[in-house]
């Protein structure tokens, strides 16, 4: 691949799973950076003397987290909760099962949930109703990715980074057959 600078060092060769296909940059680090910093300022100044339960959906969300909570300049506490829906490699089927949860209850605590995507809606429905049940003093949405093409559920975001069109994208933790979580870019096929 010859413009590799562009596409920030993204090579086909080092990722067999793409099979060769070209990849575009949707959404850049510099971008990526800039939006989550305002993120983290908008959270910072709603969530202050409250002491945020942050919870992340493992594992999708990893990258997002890391620099969200970096950018959030007020006392939280960091948790995860990983699911899997019984999809394919590309869509999800609405089955999710939660397949690790949080280690500390959220009972009284404002919780504020972390995804990488919201694409049908339908994992953020389940996940939102489950935690629901342990009685927490309230619960917000904070995704970096939203599909609205695809929604098959309402679903309340609270705090969003960006809204993209129809694609499949990879990168910046999300996956494509559990590979491309590395790539510092969020990107698509072409
Ligand atoms: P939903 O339940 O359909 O809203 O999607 C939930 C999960 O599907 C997300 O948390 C992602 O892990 C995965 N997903 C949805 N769209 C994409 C995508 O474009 N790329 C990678 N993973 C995706
Ligand atoms: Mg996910």
């Amino acid at each position: 691949m010859s413009s590799s600078e562009t596409l920030n060092n993204f090579d086909p060769d080092n990722y067999p799973v793409w099979e060769g296909a070209g990849m575009e940059v949707l959404i850049s680090q510099e971008e990526l950076a800039q939006r989550i910093k305002e993120l983290g300022e908008l959270i910072s100044r709603d969530y202050a003397g409250k002491k945020p339960a942050v919870v992340a959906v493992l594992k999708g969300s990893f990258v997002f987290l890391a620099d969200l909570v970096r950018a959030i300049d007020i006392e939280c506490t960091v948790d995860f909760l990983a699911v899997s829906s019984y999809g394919n490699a590309t869509s999800s089927s609405g089955v999710v099962q939660i397949t690790s949860d949080i280690t500390s209850p959220v009972e009284g605590r404002h919780v504020l949930l972390i995804e990488d995507i919201v694409d049908t809606g339908l994992t953020m429905q389940y996940l939102l109703d489950n935690l629901a049940t342990r009685q927490p003093a309230s619960i917000k949405v904070c995704t970096l990715l939203h599909k609205p093409a695809r929604a098959r559920v309402e679903v309340p975001i609270d705090y969003k980074g960006f809204t993209i069109d129809d694609h499949f994208v990879v990168g910046y933790g999300l996956d494509f057959k559990q590979c491309l979580r590395n790539l510092p870019f969020i990107g698509r096929k072409v």
